[in-house]
């Protein structure tokens, strides 16, 4: 089966209710390739604006999700709110939680099951440093995340991966094309060994770290990328170029 090319925006805590209408209209206006699955993260506050108002091919994420049903839980919101308000993604694991808000290989994984046996699809983000790169530790860094991950859940086929390497998030230093195939087909592989050839075939893995309309194009043509985790361009015009990428 084809896997079909995706391309997630976040947000990240950007943004106000005239800019985030702005992309919305934006993105509703523009001729999006119909082939590609388009998906949004806005920040919490405006999830439910934009699941309003963009068109329905759009998908929408959350950005966070906590691994409870409701209940006592200050400043969480479920994966039952979300379902409830039409939002069917959320992106979990990425690099600025797990080091900013200190979130565990394990707590990852514990949102990523309850997410997905729930009914909401993850975006999962791993990612190395710069260090550990150097220390030529990427893809024992990236199995770990993986393994993590493969103990608590059993149902990939609501999981997209992206992978993130942590030095190129924000930074204008895009991986290339060569370092961001090397660690896809590295992940492909891990999950042809430890899961199954199936989920390997199947699981779309993209990149993330500052793409744009200008290196989205090169990177897309690389067998194991299946889309990106866009950042910072995702709040501009050119998103649509990179949406557009394989057109
Ligand atoms: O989630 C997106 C990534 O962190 C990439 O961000 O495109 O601004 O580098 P960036």
């Amino acid at each position: 089966m084809a896997r079909k090319f995706f391309v997630g925006g976040n947000f990240k805590m950007n943004g106000t209710l005239s800019s985030v209408k702005e992309i919305v209209d934006n993105l509703n206006k523009a001729q999006l390739d119909s082939s590609v699955e388009t998906v949004i993260a806005p920040p919490a506050l405006y999830l439910l604006l934009v699941r309003e108002q963009a068109k329905k091919e759009i998908g929408v994420a959350a950005q966070n999700v906590f691994d409870k049903p409701n209940g006592a839980f200050t400043g969480e919101i479920s994966v039952s709110q979300l379902k409830d308000s039409g939002i069917d993604w959320v992106i979990l694991g990425h690099s600025e939680r797990r080091t900013i808000l200190a979130e565990s290989d394990q707590t990852v994984a514990s949102k990523t099951k309850y997410a997905t046996e729930n009914g909401v699809s993850v975006i999962w983000c791993c990612g190395e440093s710069l260090e550990q790169r150097e220390a030529g530790k990427t893809l024992e860094v990236i199995a770990a995340q993986l393994s993590a991950l493969k103990a608590q859940i059993s149902d990939w086929s609501k999981i997209v991966i992206a992978y993130e390497p942590i030095w190129a998030i924000g930074t204008g230093k895009v991986a290339t094309t060569e370092q961001a195939q090397e660690v896809h087909a590295s992940i492909r592989d891990w999950l042809a060994k430890e899961v199954s050839q199936t989920v390997s075939d199947e699981t779309r893995i993209l990149y993330g770290g500052s793409v744009s309309e200008k290196n989205c194009k090169e990177l897309s043509k690389e067998k194991d990328i299946d889309g990106f985790l866009v950042g910072g361009a995702s709040l501009k015009p050119a998103f649509v170029d990179i949406i557009n990428c394989k057109a």
